[in-house]
C-alpha cells in the first residue's frame, strides 16, 4: 500500500511515522508513506499557500493552486483509490472505515489548516472526508497521523502476532477485556484466578464476558447500534 500525505507541516508528521509499528511496516515494504510539502508546489514568489476568504471574516483559506498541482502530479503517476480530506466536518472515523481503507493500494490524505481549504478542491478532487472526533484540532496533520496508524496496523503482516489486530477493541463491536502480566500480586491487587487456571476455554469465556460488561458500561452505543 502507498499513502501520500499533502501538508504544509511535513515535519510534524515525520515523528509518528519513524517509530514502532509504522516504521516496521515501512521497513518490511508493506507500506510506503510519502510526505509532500504543499509549500514546494506554490508558484507564488513568497511560496504562499493561503489567502483571505471571499466575503470577509477571520482566518485564512488554503488556495487551490499548490494543492491542485500536487494532487494532479501524483494522479499523473498512478491512480488513486481514495483522495481523503481530513476535516472536523467530515464523517466520523470508525473501525469499519479503517478496515476498508486498509485493503486499498494507493490513497492520498490532504491536511487542511487555518479556516480550511477552498471548497472547489473538495468539489473537484476529494472522494472522502473524514473527521477523527467531535473536537477541533489546529490542523489535519495529527488526524492524518491517527488515520494512517489505524489503517496500517491492520494490514496483514504488520503486527507480528497475526491474531492481535483482530482481537482489538471495536473489531467485533466490543471493547477489549482487561489484561494482566507479572507480578501475580501488586500491593494486594491480585490477577483474577481464572487467568492463572490454564483452562483456555474458561479463559475465553471470561474474556468475552468482561468485554460485554465493559462495553455495556462504557460504550452502550456500540451494543444498541446507536451513536
Ligand atoms: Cl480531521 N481535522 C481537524 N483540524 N480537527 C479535527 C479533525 C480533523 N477531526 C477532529 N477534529
Amino acid at each position: 500500500m502507498r499513502i501520500d500525505i499533502l501538508t504544509i507541516l511535513p515535519d510534524l508528521l515525520q515523528g509518528p511515522f519513524s517509530d514502532s509499528i509504522l516504521q516496521r511496516a515501512q521497513d518490511k515494504k508493506i507500506v510506503e508513506i510519502h510526505l509532500h510539502n504543499l509549500r514546494d508546489y506554490s508558484t507564488d514568489k513568497h511560496k504562499k499557500t493561503d489567502d483571505y476568504a471571499y466575503g470577509g471574516g477571520a482566518g485564512m483559506v488554503m488556495t487551490i493552486q499548490p494543492i491542485a498541482d500536487c494532487i494532479n502530479k501524483l494522479k499523473s503517476e498512478r491512480s488513486y483509490d481514495e483522495i481523503i480530506y481530513v476535516t472536523p466536518d467530515g464523517k466520523l472515523l470508525d473501525q469499519g472505515t479503517c478496515n476498508q481503507l486498509s485493503g486499498l493500494n494507493n490513497i492520498m490524505i490532504l491536511c487542511g489548516h487555518y479556516k480550511g481549504i477552498d471548497q472547489r478542491i473538495r468539489d473537484i478532487f476529494i472522494t472522502k472526508e473524514i473527521s477523527i472526533g467531535s473536537y477541533v484540532l489546529s490542523g489535519g496533520e495529527l488526524a492524518a497521523a491517527v488515520l494512517t496508524d489505524a489503517i496500517v496496523r491492520i494490514i496483514p503482516g504488520v503486527i507480528s502476532d497475526e491474531t492481535s489486530a483482530l482481537t482489538d477493541s471495536f473489531q467485533d463491536d466490543l471493547l477489549a477485556p482487561p489484561v494482566y502480566t507479572r507480578p501475580e500480586e501488586y500491593e494486594g491487587h491480585k490477577v483474577p484466578d481464572i487467568l492463572l487456571s490454564g483452562d483456555t476455554k474458561k479463559i475465553d469465556e471470561w474474556r468475552y464476558a468482561e468485554s460485554v460488561k465493559r462495553t455495556k458500561e462504557r460504550r452502550p452505543d456500540l451494543i444498541s447500534g446507536e451513536e
